[in-house]
């Protein structure tokens, strides 16, 4: 099989990630932060460890501020609902996904969403054109997930901070792929997903919180710390990470942030530009295949996405998968504006190839061949 879906999920995973999530389950199977016991011991050790190797990767200077959620998914609603009141001014862009446009809607959020060109991404003039004296939020994807279309994070910080506006940016797409150095670029919420770019298991995600954003708690619960009061600690990441964690994930996620650590991410981001650009040239060549997002260039982004003329993005994806072996996915991938802005709405999305740290070039040359086919 060939996998070409790692924006969805990455896989495989380092051998060091299925080895630290199985001994986690194993020999380190403790309540992590709760009893005193050996176990309890090593299991609170693995979380604290993956929290330090997440802040050292986003530039974070207090790990603390690193919380452990579900999923990016989780971390967006966190930021989200933990900092918005309901009707509050957001400004985005129309490159976001449904885990930032649903919690918006749901917060009745006025929202002004920024145009993102297919290519550049958000224009920071346009962005700050926007920006009211009410502005609650700014929150932007760091990395389309249906272009790979990269914006301009460090700039939009600084309009932020120039403005005292919280500024929050859904990493689903570049964390692990592309460098973040949440401090140097004023972001004050990040939402990352430990089990795409990051190479952990699925069930796995967070949110750095920076010191200007303080946010509400999603949920209530036992921490393992100030038991015998009745309100939720202030103290961070106790504050947000009520429940007993997801230790074998955790374990995991430190396997691969440890492997990221050790490769870099420009290393990755140079070789999955690599892959993308080849994948570039090579449906290029395709009759009536049409691409979307910005041009080949030194650090293009994983993520590719084509329709081909006279066929159905879902009927390419099943071809794929089911003559060829090939998983890929097709359809709106969450992020319906961006198909809006692409013209790709109504025709059902879009076929994305999304190559790995550990896509091969074989395996592209073999996807560009059968797409070729299915289009002959
Ligand atoms: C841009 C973007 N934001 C958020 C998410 C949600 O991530 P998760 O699957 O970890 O909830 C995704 C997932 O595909 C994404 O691509």
């Amino acid at each position: 099989m060939i996998y070409l879906d790692n924006a969805a999920t990455s896989w495989p995973k380092p051998e060091a990630v299925y080895a630290a999530a199985d001994r986690a389950l194993r020999e380190q199977s403790g309540n992590p932060g709760r009893s005193g016991h050996k176990l309890s011991l090593a299991a609170g050790r693995l979380i604290e460890e993956a929290r330090l190797l997440a802040a050292r990767l986003f530039g974070v200077s207090e790990p603390e501020r690193i919380v452990f959620t579900a999923s990016a998914t989780e971390a967006l609603n966190l930021a989200l609902h933990g900092l918005l009141r309901p009707g509050a001014h957001v400004v985005t862009s129309s490159a976001e996904h449904n885990s930032v446009i649903r919690p918006l809607a749901a917060l009745s959020a006025e929202v002004s969403k920024v145009p993102a060109d297919l290519a550049a991404g958000v224009d920071p003039d346009r962005l700050e054109a926007a920006l009211r004296p009410d502005t609650a939020l700014v929150a932007i994807t760091h990395i389309s997930n249906v272009t790979g279309t990269e914006n301009p994070i460090r700039e939009i910080g600084a309009l932020c901070r120039a403005r005292g506006i919280p500024f929050l940016v859904d990493a689903a797409q570049s964390a692990g792929a592309a460098p973040i150095d949440t401090e140097g670029m004023n972001i004050d919420l990040l939402a990352f997903p430990g089990h795409k770019g990051l190479l952990g298991p699925q069930g796995t995600g967070g949110l750095y919180v920076g010191a200007a954003a303080a946010l509400r708690p999603l949920k209530q619960g036992g921490t393992g710390s100030f038991s015998a009061s009745a309100r939720q600690p202030a103290r961070l990441p106790d504050r947000y990470e009520s429940g007993t964690p997801n230790t074998p994930g955790l374990a995991g996620l430190a396997a691969g942030l440890r492997y990221i650590a050790e490769i870099g991410v420009g290393r990755i981001r140079a070789r999955e530009a690599e892959l993308a650009n080849r994948l570039l040239a090579g449906l290029a060549t395709i009759p009536g295949l049409r691409l979307f997002g910005p041009p080949p260039g030194p650090t293009r982004a994983g993520v590719v996405s084509f329709t081909l003329e006279g066929h159905d993005a879902m009927d390419i994806s099943f071809i794929l998968d089911d003559s060829f072996d090939i998983a890929v996915r097709a359809g709106l991938h969450c992020a319906p504006d961006a198909h809006a802005a692409a013209g790709t709405l109504s025709a059902g999305g879009t076929v994305r190839i999304s190559a790995g740290c550990f896509t091969t070039e074989e395996e592209i040359d073999r996807c560009v061949e059968a797409v070729g086919e299915i289009a002959g």
